[in-house]
């Protein structure tokens, strides 16, 4: 599927019929299991060992199922099994009034406000990245490659430890922790595959807790350390927010297992799905200059309108700055369209119904891929293309408004849609003004990222990126 100027993208299997020799496929990866034929039908759907699975591609019908009957077909259950050693009962595996209690104090925690709150935090956290990246690098002029993949998960880590917990991460415990959420994350998608096999659920369960331990303990003990303060709640950090949260009508608020909870979850949601699209944007940006040029200019004119107004034009860049970054907007937002971090989501019929002109039985697992819909030969023109332009309001033509209203849906749709959305955009904007202004980023010869997809989108050989300090 990559070919010429089209960045990295795993080549598709032909189509087969046989559903089992997909399945062994997916165990590596879950973009395994597509076939050049899903990107072409609205619709696909295949019965094995007993269980219906449908692929939903078709923008109407996607959002029927995450925003008109979002009840009807809520998240399947093998999601709650797959992270529950992990996150417990948080808000991202569960269902009904318990997800509905949970949401609205997840939302408080991460309203835009907060984000403003936590921008310090965040700048430290892109400032120690850059003073890594420069250690790399050394003096100026010489060129050198930087494995990215492994430097946007040390920043995406260290924004969610020191956004949450107001401290920094250190080397030692980045490695533990972090290292062992990669870990889960590896079995937890291949632990999915071996369910739809009929593999035993205790089992793949009890190893996953294994894996889910260490970093359950961690978490525990930064809540724990936390609540025995005598102020808990007055932080500038999403740990006090959610200590600080109450629902509105019934003043319920977490107690200490669910803040365990809940921390986990944002530790899980929040930074590997980060550290994926950013890892992908440097490595866009390496590949095409021209974009990379313009988002050069975007941060160059902020420093010089500094310099008019007298302020010190190599200050770090503030949150009122990212707001002057269009263009870095539209490549993100393009980057998110190419590699979707989260490129499954997995939902659960509630009751017999009709999808399209197929009959779905109660119980069938219903797949809605924004890998496929944001690739989908119906949606996008030159869909396997990097043009960020297609996000721009003054240079996307009507039709590609509309499928950026339609077909792109990086932090899924509906009332389970991303809350951490506006974090995202706010820490890779800023990483990734902070790294053009720095350094010029070139390809690395030969290298091309070979992504798998688990639970989040990753690059099996990481994704090497050249860097080069600018004069
Ligand atoms: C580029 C980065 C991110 C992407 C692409 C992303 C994507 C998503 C998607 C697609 C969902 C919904 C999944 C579904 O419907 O099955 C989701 C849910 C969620 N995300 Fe994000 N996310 C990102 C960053 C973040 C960050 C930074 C945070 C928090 C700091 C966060 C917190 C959450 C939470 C708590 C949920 C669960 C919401 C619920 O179930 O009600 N995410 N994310």
């Amino acid at each position: 599927m990559s070919s010429g100027d089209q960045p990295a993208s795993p080549e598709l299997a032909p189509y087969t019929p046989n559903f089992l020799r997909r399945l062994l496929r997916g165990l590596g990866s879950w973009l395994n299991l597509l076939s050049v034929w899903d990107f072409r039908i609205p619709l696909g759907s295949v019965q094995f060992l007993g269980l219906n699975f449908f692929l939903v591609n078709e923008p109407a019908l996607v959002r029927r199922l995450m925003v008109d009957e979002v009840e009807a077909f809520p998240k399947h259950p093998y999601t709650l099994w797959m992270l529950e050693p992990l996150i417990g009962r948080g808000v991202f595996s569960v269902n009904g009034q318990e997800w509905a209690k949970q949401r609205v104090l997840v939302d408080q925690a991460l309203q835009v406000a907060q984000l403003r709150r936590v921008f310090p935090q965040m700048q430290a956290a892109c400032g120690a990245s850059m003073e890594r990246l420069g250690g790399a690098v050394g003096p100026m002029g010489q060129e050198v490659a930087v494995e990215m993949g492994e430097e946007m998960t040390l920043y995406t880590a260290d924004v969610i430890v020191r956004t949450i917990l107001s401290k920094a991460l250190e080397p030692g415990e980045a490695a533990e922790i972090f290292v062992a959420f990669g870990r889960y994350q590896k079995r937890a998608g291949r632990a999915l595959m071996l369910r739809f096999l009929r593999l035993p659920q205790g089992a793949l369960q009890r190893s996953l807790a294994a894996h889910a331990a260490p970093i359950r303990a961690w978490i525990a003990d930064a809540v724990d350390e936390r609540l025995q303060q005598p102020f808990p709640g007055q932080h500038n950090d999403l740990l006090a927010a959610l200590i600080a949260a109450r629902d509105p009508q019934t003043g319920a608020r977490f107690d200490r297992d669910a803040l365990v909870d809940q921390v986990c979850v944002l530790f899980l949601a929040g930074h590997e799905t980060s550290a994926s699209a950013l890892a992908m944007a440097t490595y866009l940006l390496s590949r095409f200059p021209l974009a990379q040029q313009r988002l050069h200019l975007e941060v160059e004119a902020i420093q010089q309108g500094r310099s008019a107004r007298g302020q010190d034009p190599a200050a770090p860049l503030s949150i009122d700055d990212l707001r002057q970054l269009p263009y870095g907007l539209a490549l993100f937002s393009e980057t998110l369209r190419l590699y979707p971090p989260l490129s499954f989501f997995i939902r659960e019929a509630q009751g017999t119904t009709a999808l399209a002109e197929s009959r779905c039985p109660m119980r069938s697992l219903v797949t809605i891929s924004p890998w496929v819909i944001q690739r989908h030969e119906h949606h996008w023109s030159d869909p396997n293309g990097f043009r960020p332009e297609r996000f721009l309001a003054d240079t996307a033509c009507p039709q590609e408004k509309q499928w950026a209203k339609d077909a792109f849906l990086p932090f899924g749709l509906g009332p389970r849609k991303c809350p951490g959305s506006a974090f995202a955009f706010q820490e890779a904007l800023l990483l990734l003004a902070e790294l053009v202004r720095r350094y010029e980023l070139l390809p690395e010869p030969g290298h091309q990222p070979d992504l798998v997809a688990r639970l989040t989108l990753r690059s099996r050989n990481g994704v090497r990126v050249r860097l080069k300090g600018r004069p």
